[in-house]
């Protein structure tokens, strides 16, 4: 491991005296880093130790007024988000279609309602222009877009932000992809006034380890309030630990160069986030995926058209190289696409075997698990490419045990 200076949390773990006689939680009773709150150790709830100053340092970093640690994900964050909009007294949000499942979740329980900004979904989920978004935001009082997505594409977040601005909107980003870009024009912290990083993904924290942030002292009162109904009362130490490393682990300009010069060289996706290499395979990508596994080569997801290799600061080059060179050697087929046909919604659902459900209507969004975005919508009619795609995925979201739930229709 590198490194760095100044981890608060991190330095406090290694500093602790020993002999350490375990007679509080976790039940491991392994004290070593996995440790509960104790006098030296600090508090998430109220932080006034280490975690409250990597929190100020985190802050800092990034730009924000305030910062929240998160040990839940970026999934507590987006429903600290949300809840805090709801705080503040709005109740219509304008996301797009392909939002991730958290914020529909979010909106669910919190009794929000979910304006959807269209957008493409083939080949894969896109995001929405600045039209389909000023024409939610029209039925909506605030705006959520997610920036990057997992396929490395930006919403239009310079004119979305002065949309918001201009109509007295607030904006909140999920930056689930994002927390690589603090320091660089294209971070959410340079637009919104709330947004959540999943440092676990693109920067070298442990998984699930995020942050929430605030632009301002209001926004930063309202979400202290909304983090503190959302997230976990036994925080993982590690977890913390490793997300304070992650904003101080410095930038890797060399790994992202070769990102970039290797994205033109083998023909992947022309995406704007170093951290995603995004190779079409079309029909030859489960063939390519077994392939590279056989090789050891694992990458973050196969949406059946396209394999995604996640980068962080961490990539060697060599590794790089290594992915280059058999990439190289692949063959690659035509993408297949599926319609996106809107069903007549009925009121009774039934269960029925994926394999049987061509032609019936989704009653509940469903898809790969990652990227965990809808491949089929509620009240859309399901393909035969929806059932080669889900049937084939590794993981899934929405199904139940090989069934789908659909819509009873009127004969
Ligand atoms: C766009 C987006 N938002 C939010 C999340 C949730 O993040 P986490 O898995 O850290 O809770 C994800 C996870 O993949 C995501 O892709």
């Amino acid at each position: 491991m590198r490194r760095v200076k100044n981890c608060h949390i991190l330095e406090m773990l290694l500093s602790q005296k020993r002999p350490h006689l375990s007679f509080h939680t976790p039940g491991h009773k392994r004290a070593g880093a996995d440790i509960t709150e104790l006098c030296y150790s600090d508090n998430l709830l109220s932080p006034h130790g280490v975690i409250a100053r990597a929190e100020e340092d985190i802050a800092k970093i990034v730009g924000a007024h305030a910062a929240f640690l998160l040990t839940d994900g970026s999934t507590s964050g987006v429903h600290a988000m949300l809840l805090a909009l709801r705080e503040a007294g709005i109740i219509r949000i304008a996301y797009p279609k392909t939002a991730h499942k958290s914020v529909k979740d979010a909106c669910w329980l919190f009794g929000l309602t979910g304006v959807e900004i269209a957008a493409p979904s083939l080949p894969y989920p896109r995001q929405p222009s600045m039209e389909a978004i000023r024409e939610a935001l029209a039925n909506a009082d605030a705006l959520l877009l997610t920036s990057p997505d997992y396929y490395g594409n930006f919403p239009p977040l310079k004119e979305a932000a002065a949309l918001c601005e201009e109509q007295g909107k607030p904006f909140v980003i999920d930056g689930a992809h994002g927390a690589h870009l603090h320091g660089t024009p294209l971070y959410a912290g340079n637009f919104a006034e709330m947004w959540v990083d999943g440092a676990h993904k693109s920067l070298p924290a442990l998984t699930q380890g995020a942050a929430v942030f605030a632009r301002d002292e209001l926004w930063t009162k309202r979400l202290k309030a909304a983090v503190s109904r959302c997230r976990t009362t036994s925080p993982s130490y590690p977890v913390m630990a490793s997300v304070e490393y992650a904003y101080k682990y410095p930038r890797n300009v060399k790994i992202e160069r070769m990102a970039e010069a290797l994205k033109r060289e083998i023909n992947a996706e022309n995406n704007a986030d170093w951290t995603k290499i995004l190779v079409p395979f079309g029909t030859e990508n489960a063939r390519a995926e077994r392939y590279l596994q056989k090789k050891g080569v694992w990458a973050e997801f196969n949406d059946g058209n396209f394999l995604m290799f996640y980068l962080s600061p961490c990539t060697k080059t060599g590794e790089l190289r290594r992915l280059k060179a058999l990439l190289k050697r692949l063959p690659r087929g035509p993408l297949t696409l599926s319609s996106n046909e809107e069903g007549a919604r009925g009121k009774r659902t039934r269960l029925v075997p994926l394999k049987e459900a061509e032609g019936l209507v989704s009653a509940r969004e469903c898809g790969l698990f990652p990227p965990c975005v809808p491949l089929i919508s509620e009240g859309e009619r399901i393909t035969k490419e929806h059932i080669a795609r889900l049937s084939a995925a590794a993981n899934t979201f929405g199904l139940e045990g090989g069934n789908i739930l659909v819509f009873e229709e009127d004969a």
